[in-house]
């Protein structure tokens, strides 16, 4: 009988051992946090299908903003929840509407400390729930609604976001928003580009929480599933574009794709674990079947793992205050 000789187990043996030889860390830099704002509320609001996250209002948003600082997490991306909307969104361009109200809040509140991040999209502010506007047949009219996005970055850029997040998944999207940043004097803005977003059901739990009215899907203009060479392309074209960093969104059912885009472009790479990712976590963690803080460390592991650069995650400040004392 022989024994082996390489022994790969003899690094596993401690802690410390383990330390030594990880592979892959994360971060609280690398996390950012997604955060809603709602406008009208008095408090904070629970999301019932995201327990633990809420509808801030604009005087939580604030104070929930310090303590995700404090927590170390690289940045913030606020997304707004107006009282009312129209068939145009009109308040995401409006000074006064509720997303950027809230980027000026933050502005005044953390400066510089983190990156202020603002979701621009038109689907929370849309009376039909669409990511644009319609055109008289009902479909979604891409090159109306640049007009419109081009308008709300610079909207968002002047009411204080340091970079812009483009979730629209219009094409031409990021060329247009680019155009109209460096046009106004908003060249030092930046543009992080939902580049490869599927239409997914584990958004499920995000529509409650920014109360989404929409009624069909978003199949003619998010990717479909089965796709992995096709988000290649997309990612080619936002880096073309100008894209300062790319996203992948979902992350953990498509860490294929995040690994193939990581591979093929120099720009940082971002992940998006969405609302249902994180929800399915809190769902099993709550009916005892996940050790909730293993679970979650493994996913967001196995994200980094994959190639992503930076993770959005609802449990950035949680996971920061958490990788801080450890
Ligand atoms: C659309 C948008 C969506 C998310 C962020 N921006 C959802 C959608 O396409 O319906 C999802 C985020 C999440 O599920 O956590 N502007």
């Amino acid at each position: 009988m022989s024994f082996p000789q390489v022994r790969p187990r003899r690094m596993r043996r401690t802690p410390a051992l383990r330390r030594l030889v990880a592979e892959t860390r994360i971060h609280p830099a690398q996390l950012v946090l997604p955060m809603f704002v709602r406008e009208g509320l008095t408090e904070a609001r629970p999301i019932p299908t995201m327990p633990g996250v809420v509808q801030h209002s604009r005087d939580t948003l604030r104070k929930a903003a310090v303590e995700a600082v404090h927590a170390g997490v690289g940045g913030l991306m606020i997304f707004g929840v107006p009282e009312t909307r129209d068939e145009t969104g009109s308040a995401s361009c409006d000074p006064n509407g509720i997303l950027n109200v809230a980027l000026r809040d933050l502005a005044s509140e953390v400066g510089d400390a983190t990156v202020i991040m603002s979701d621009l999209c038109l689907d929370e502010f849309t009376s039909h729930g669409h990511c644009g506007v319609l055109a008289p047949d009902g479909s979604v009219d891409n090159d109306a609604t640049l007009e419109i996005y081009a308008e709300m970055a610079v909207a968002q850029a002047r009411a204080g976001a340091h970079m812009v997040g483009l979730s629209g998944m219009m094409d031409g999207q990021v060329g247009a928003v680019r155009s109209a940043l460096d046009d106004s004097d908003l060249s030092d803005i930046s543009v992080l580009a939902y580049a490869v977003k599927y239409a997914s059901a584990f958004y499920g739990p995000f529509r409650d929480a920014v109360e989404s009215a929409l009624t069909g899907d978003r199949l003619t203009y998010q990717q479909d599933p089965p796709n992995g060479r096709e988000a290649l392309r997309e990612v080619a074209l936002d880096v073309a574009e100008g894209a300062d960093i790319v996203m992948v969104k979902p992350a953990l059912p498509y860490l294929d794709v995040v690994s193939a885009v990581r591979a093929a472009v120099d720009v940082p790479v971002a992940a998006y674990q969405i609302s249902g990712e994180y929800s399915m976590v809190e769902g099993a963690a709550a009916n005892g079947w996940l050790d909730r803080e293993r679970a979650i460390l493994e996913t967001l592991t196995s994200i980094r793992r994959a190639g992503a650069d930076i993770i959005l995650t609802y449990w950035a400040a949680e996971v920061g205050a958490l990788l801080s004392r450890a």
